[in-house]
């Protein structure tokens, strides 16, 4: 599979017209590199307006959410449903990312919900696991990793593997310009198809496709894909630079 690069623009740009020119500019660049898939989860709002990278010639981007509700629809007010990410040409939706966790209190149960409904939708769900600061220095990284896994996967059958994308996301090196090691990422990385494989099966451990996130950038991206042997990055703040961002997707080709 082609190494695979998601960029997480969070709540950026301001305008649609920056958010254009940030696309456009990656979509114009990423045409020309053929072995690694690129995608752009911006706001909600600009989704719709994102078109350039699909237009023939250029249709070597996909587009992703940064959450969804779980519910198809209904009466719930301000959300949005993966039915209507599907709808709109969507390929990827980011579930249980940490700032979803921290500032929105999701939990492990309605991250579940969440990659539930993605699936079902027939997007591909990319998972967000990581541990915190604190968990780390008090020796917690495997139990918070493993719940997050095991509860994050309930009832999600091996069927759906080859869909749902795992990312591993350090929360202290998330925006803090401070990444995790090559090293310690890859042993988390073997930690997680470890999990992954206990859960399902061996098979399925070894056809899913981990992540890495948390500070990556133009000079770190390639130890992570190939030293530390993850299928490819989820980039927050570098991706917000369309020279850098494209920097990191060819150094995984
Ligand atoms: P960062 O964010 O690259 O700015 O650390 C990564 C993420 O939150 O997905």
């Amino acid at each position: 599979m082609k190494p695979l690069i998601v960029a997480n623009w969070k709540c950026n740009p301001i305008t649609q017209k920056e958010a254009e020119q940030l696309f456009n500019s990656v979509a114009k660049e990423s045409q020309k590199i053929k072995n690694v898939e690129t995608v752009i989860c911006p706001p909600f709002v600009f989704l719709l307006g994102l078109k350039l990278g699909l237009k023939p010639g250029f249709n070597r981007i996909s587009r992703g959410a940064q959450d969804c509700f779980w519910e198809e629809k209904g009466a719930f007010t301000g959300e949005v449903s993966a039915q209507m990410l599907k709808d709109i040409g969507c390929k990827y939706v980011i579930a249980g990312h940490s700032e979803r966790r921290k500032y929105f209190s999701e939990t492990n149960e309605t991250v579940n919900k969440k990659l539930k409904a993605v699936l079902d939708a027939g997007l591909n769900p990319i998972f967000c696991v990581g541990e915190t600061k604190e968990e780390r220095e008090t020796g917690k990284i495997e139990t918070v990793i493993k719940n997050q896994i095991t509860e994050g996967l309930k009832d999600i059958s091996s069927a759906k593997f080859d869909e749902l994308v795992v990312a591993y996301e350090p929360v202290w090196a998330i925006g803090t310009g401070n990444p995790c090691s090559v090293e310690e990422a890859q042993k988390m990385r073997l930690f997680i198809l470890k999990v992954i494989s206990e859960i399902y099966s061996r098979n399925i451990s070894g056809e899913t496709r981990i992540l890495y996130g948390g500070s990556a950038n133009s000079l770190n991206s390639e130890g992570y894909i190939k030293e530390a042997g993850f299928s490819g990055l989820l980039v927050g703040g570098a991706s917000l630079n369309a020279e850098e961002f494209v920097k990191i997707i060819k150094s995984a080709i």
